[in-house]
């Protein structure tokens, strides 16, 4: 008996020291947070150890566990749920189909987030997202199920989310989906902002696409690899869920880069200043000039005089603009649509969107950079039950609402 006491004493005590982490008082929920980071964490860590032991890939045992609640196409009401593919690349249509026979929708391309490697248009949360757009903003969302590293690497996802979005943007297409050519937008969270952001730069410099989009919508997006020492990865560098160790795995996954690349890249020894290459790219990433003050607090830039050559050499999509949409010229962002651009402050993305909502605003671009100060990244697809955060929801809300006033 005593034993057993003593037992579950010391599982108590080991469970309440995994659990707990510090985390900012400003954060919203801080103890729903650190329940949801040691879930998250522990598949981390049984993922690392399947890997290390040569089971598996440690990408598939975080993927099959955030896709566990995966759904079938529902169509409810006056919600019509289709699974098909646009050109080759798997989608869900969610068309509303409340209106008056043959009247003109909008549309909306959305491109899910998950590190280019995990995650699924079929997932419940996002399942729920789309199905809460298409009624609200009556309208027929088409959900990108792009495939995933490690299966695939860079410039694959890009393409596929670009390939989706053409064959959409087809004037018969649009016909066949009543939705309206002038009334289309593109959009995503995290990595799928990430490919949302690259995708808009396309579309609008591609002459050969009749069909233009409207609005670009991204949710606290990642977009480039240059600077892991930000104001925003320094501050948020052990702030869950994304911490920065894991965005840095996250991105040499989907260049296909060496994981022992990660030590230098925690120093940006990857651009040092000794690498002339870099140099046309520096200016998009300049933190000290780009983000308003309040947001660079006491932070130091990080740029080491020598670093690590290799990287560069063997990894050249790092300064490739549609693996890093932040590096695309100012005349490729002169071209792209009005924006919404959504951050958090407990994110080490934050200054990757803040960055780029200033950039798209020097190049004459109409933008919105909505800062959310107790939000936390991967937020939005936390609004619905079982892990509703207040937070999340009012993210939500926001976008959609932007996104009504403005599609
Ligand atoms: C990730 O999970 C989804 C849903 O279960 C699956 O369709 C996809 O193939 C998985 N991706 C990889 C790379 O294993
Ligand atoms: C960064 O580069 C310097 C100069 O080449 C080197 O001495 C140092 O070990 C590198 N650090 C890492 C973590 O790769």
């Amino acid at each position: 008996m005593k034993v057993a006491f003593a037992l579950a004493v010391i599982l108590a005590a080991l469970t309440a020291y995994y659990v707990y982490i510090p985390l900012p008082s400003t954060v919203s929920e801080p103890w729903k947070l650190m329940l949801l980071d040691a879930v998250f964490r522990s598949i981390v860590h049984v993922g690392n150890l399947a890997n290390a032991l040569g089971l598996t890939h440690y990408i598939r045992v975080l993927n099959y566990t955030v896709t566990l609640d995966t759904l079938g196409p529902v169509s409810t009401g006056d919600l019509r749920v289709t699974d098909t593919n646009f050109g080759g690349v798997e989608v869900r249509v969610y068309e509303w189909m409340g209106g008056e026979e043959g009247e003109a929708k909008r549309g909306v391309v959305y491109i899910h987030g998950g590190g280019w490697a995990l995650g699924s248009a079929r997932m419940g949360s996002y399942d729920v997202l789309c199905r809460q757009m298409s009624v609200e903003l009556k309208a027929v969302i088409v959900s990108v199920d792009y495939r995933l590293a490690p299966d695939v690497r860079f410039p694959v996802q890009y393409d596929d989310a670009l390939l989706a979005s053409k064959y959409f943007l087809q004037p018969h297409v649009l016909a066949r989906y009543s939705v309206d050519p002038d009334r289309v937008g593109v959009s995503g969270d995290s990595a799928g902002g990430n490919l949302a952001a690259a995708v808009a730069q396309q579309v609008a410099t591609d002459s050969s696409i009749p069909v233009k989009f409207k609005v670009q919508a991204l949710i606290y997006p990642v977009l480039q690899a240059l600077d892991f020492n930000t104001p925003s990865y320094q501050q948020n560098q052990h702030v869950p869920i994304l911490y920065r160790t894991l965005m840095i795995r996250f991105w040499l996954e989907y260049l296909d880069a060496d994981p022992s690349f990660i030590h230098p890249m925690l120093v940006n020894n990857h651009t040092s200043l000794d690498l002339s290459r870099v140099d046309p790219s520096r200016a998009k990433v300049d933190w000290e000039e780009l983000l308003p003050a309040a947001f660079k607090k006491g932070y130091k830039r990080v740029a080491p005089a020598r670093g690590t050559r290799r990287v560069l050499e063997e990894v050249p999509a790092l300064l490739d603009p549609r693996a890093a949409p932040l590096l695309a010229e100012r005349g490729v962002l002169a071209r792209t649509p009005r924006a919404y651009v959504l951050t958090c402050e407990h994110d080490v993305l934050r200054d990757d969107g803040a960055m780029y909502a200033r950039r798209l605003e020097e190049a004459g671009v109409p933008v919105e950079h909505v800062h959310f100060a107790d939000g936390f990244h991967g937020c939005m697809t936390f609004a619905f039950w079982p892990t509703h955060f207040a937070v999340g929801a009012r993210t939500l809300e926001n976008y959609v609402s932007w996104l009504d006033q403005n599609l």
